[in-house]
């Protein structure tokens, strides 16, 4: 039974100075490749989804998958719902055995994000689980659907958001947005270098496809435990299955599932090996 919360697995990379990497799944084709990577390095490991994707997975489906594939792993595995928007879905997710849930109300005015965060932190705490939360708007939506400006997090109105909601991680804005950058984003780690020295909580970097290894390596140095990979591990699957039927390497439907497989896979190793959690379970 590797299931297991996300605080301690991110109170461990906070003393330890490394980042636990949190990968979306569509399926169970991510969740298997994630996991392989993740028991092959011996790291510990998140998956996740995020609420706007559960027109595609539905959570009554995806949710049991993905906690009975942690119970089965062999490193520590926390299942964390990504974004959550309405108490609804959160609620449905707790009773799922999700270890972990976020609440994203970066789009609200400060005190209403206070409030429903503390709120979700309460609901969260009393299944057992771990809350997230955001201050500050991470650029784009986790499926591409919004528009959502960047705006960066301001240190002090994290330092007050972390204390009144008493989240177990904070996601901040600091350049960073969801899905692929156009260029490089140029991130400010003067912002989360002050954040950092302002909040106990670990700090969660969103919209980690297209940042530069470097760039992963200083977050980290810099107060970055948990980070949030999605489109990377799409366009990875995708491009596994692409040049597998390129290279007539598909010749009937479990060659294409293990192409989705080793897609998630390759991408979780590169990762995790950026985010210096080998070894770390
Ligand atoms: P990317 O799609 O840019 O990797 O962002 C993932 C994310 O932050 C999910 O919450």
């Amino acid at each position: 039974m590797a299931l297991t919360k996300m605080s301690p697995l991110l109170k461990k990379a906070q003393a330890e100075g490394y980042a636990v990497g949190s990968f979306s799944v569509a399926n169970m084709e991510m969740v298997l490749g994630v996991l392989k990577a993740a028991e092959e390095t011996k790291s510990p490991a998140i998956l996740q989804i995020a609420e706007v994707r559960l027109k595609q997975s539905p959570l009554e489906v995806i949710g049991p998958l993905m906690a009975a594939a942690a119970k089965n792993c062999s490193v520590p595995v926390a299942v964390h719902f990504d974004h959550g928007k309405t108490e609804e879905k959160i609620k449905l997710a707790l009773e799922l055995g999700f270890t972990s849930v976020m609440f994203d109300g970066s789009h609200l005015p400060f005190e209403e994000n206070a409030e429903t965060t503390s709120k979700i932190n309460a609901l969260a705490k009393s299944f057992g689980a771990d809350c997230e939360g955001e201050i500050g708007c991470v650029g784009g939506s986790e499926d591409g659907s919004e528009n959502i400006a960047i705006n960066c997090t301001s240190p002090t109105q994290a330092k007050e958001f972390a204390e009144i909601t008493g989240v177990d991680a904070l996601a901040v804005a600091i350049g960073n947005a969801h899905g692929n950058y156009k260029q490089a984003p140029k991130l400010r780690f003067d912002i989360l270098e002050q954040t950092a020295k302002l909040v106990d909580a670990p700090l969660v970097l969103h919209g980690g496809t297209g940042i530069l290894p470097d760039d992963f390596r200083k977050c980290i140095s810099l107060g970055i435990h948990k980070i949030n990979i999605a489109t990377a591990t799409f366009d990875s699957v995708e491009a596994s299955v692409r040049n597998a039927y390129s290279a007539s390497a598909i010749n009937g439907y479990y060659d294409l599932q293990q192409a989705e497989v080793d897609g998630a896979y390759k991408n979780a190793m590169k990762h995790i090996e950026i985010f210096g959690c080998a070894g770390k379970a």
